[in-house]
């Protein structure tokens, strides 16, 4: 009933002609993986060249990030207002590397939510606790924080606009992925907090995607789990062959 989503966050990656050509590769690739709906997330100064290159696809665009404001003295920012107007759909909030890396607090993460869906662009709120947190025993007490916070301006009524994605700060970037019971205990300790935040008939219709070192070998394992609902994928996702392999790796529903 829930569509897995394979998301490919670029990071801080490509010029803008790899990023085209990545694009394109990731486009002419898709028909192989039609049990998945595909969206890239490349920076932002390379957003129209990409939305270019993907027109008439099936693969949809997103930006890494927004701010919480439609325009202003903001140096450096870039709205999710003119994320809409390049061509995106979506927008990451809440990135471990804008939390840990930036400072960037539970709070400003719902504004840049409650942004998102007021420019008409699908916020996905990454929540996930650091190692020291799981080790301290407070993996759910911190993801349901964030989760609360990230959501504390959403109506019940958007909730089939709102995408969530698991990833633990340990398992990113590190090839260390979440063993199968960690992602199942979470993600289902999530959809519960959904359904207590935004009713069960909404929660139901809210994708959770697993993020963190997935890869070609491992995608089938954590994409049959019934909890997980796609894949936010980092470093895999720079090559269009193992993007396409992870999405082809989602099973039969
Ligand atoms: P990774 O990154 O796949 O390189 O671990 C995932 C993410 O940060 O979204």
């Amino acid at each position: 009933m829930r569509t897995p989503l394979i998301a490919g966050n670029w990071k801080m990656n490509k010029t803008s002609g790899e990023a085209v050509d990545l694009a394109r590769a990731v486009a002419a690739g898709a028909a192989s993986a039609p049990g998945a709906d595909l969206a890239v997330f490349p920076v932002a100064v390379h957003l129209a060249a990409v939305a270019a290159a993907l027109a008439g696809s099936r693969v949809t665009l997103g930006g890494q990030d927004c701010h919480t404001d439609r325009q202003g003295a903001f140096t450096g920012s870039v709205s999710a207002w003119m994320l809409a107007d390049a061509g995106c759909t979506r927008v990451i909030v809440g990135h471990s590397e804008r939390r840990h890396g930036l400072g960037e607090s539970d709070d400003l993460v719902g504004r840049k939510a409650r942004a998102a869906l007021d420019a008409g662009v699908r916020p996905i709120l990454c929540v996930g606790e650091t190692l020291a947190e799981r080790q301290a025993g407070r993996s759910r007490e911190v993801a349901l924080r964030q989760l609360r916070a990230g959501l504390a301006h959403v109506r019940p009524a958007e909730s089939g606009r709102v995408e969530v994605a698991y990833e633990p700060v340990w398992a990113i970037g590190t090839g260390v992925v979440a063993a199968p019971p960690q992602v199942v205990e979470m993600h289902e300790a999530l959809r519960s907090a959904l359904g207590d935040l935004l009713g069960a008939a909404g929660a139901d219709g809210i994708r959770i995607l697993y993020g963190g070192s997935v890869t070609p070998q491992n995608a089938a394992t954590l994409l049959a789990l019934p909890s997980v609902d796609g894949a936010l994928v980092g470093g895999a996702s720079l090559a269009a062959d193992s993007f396409l392999a992870i999405a082809r790796a989602v099973p039969a529903r």
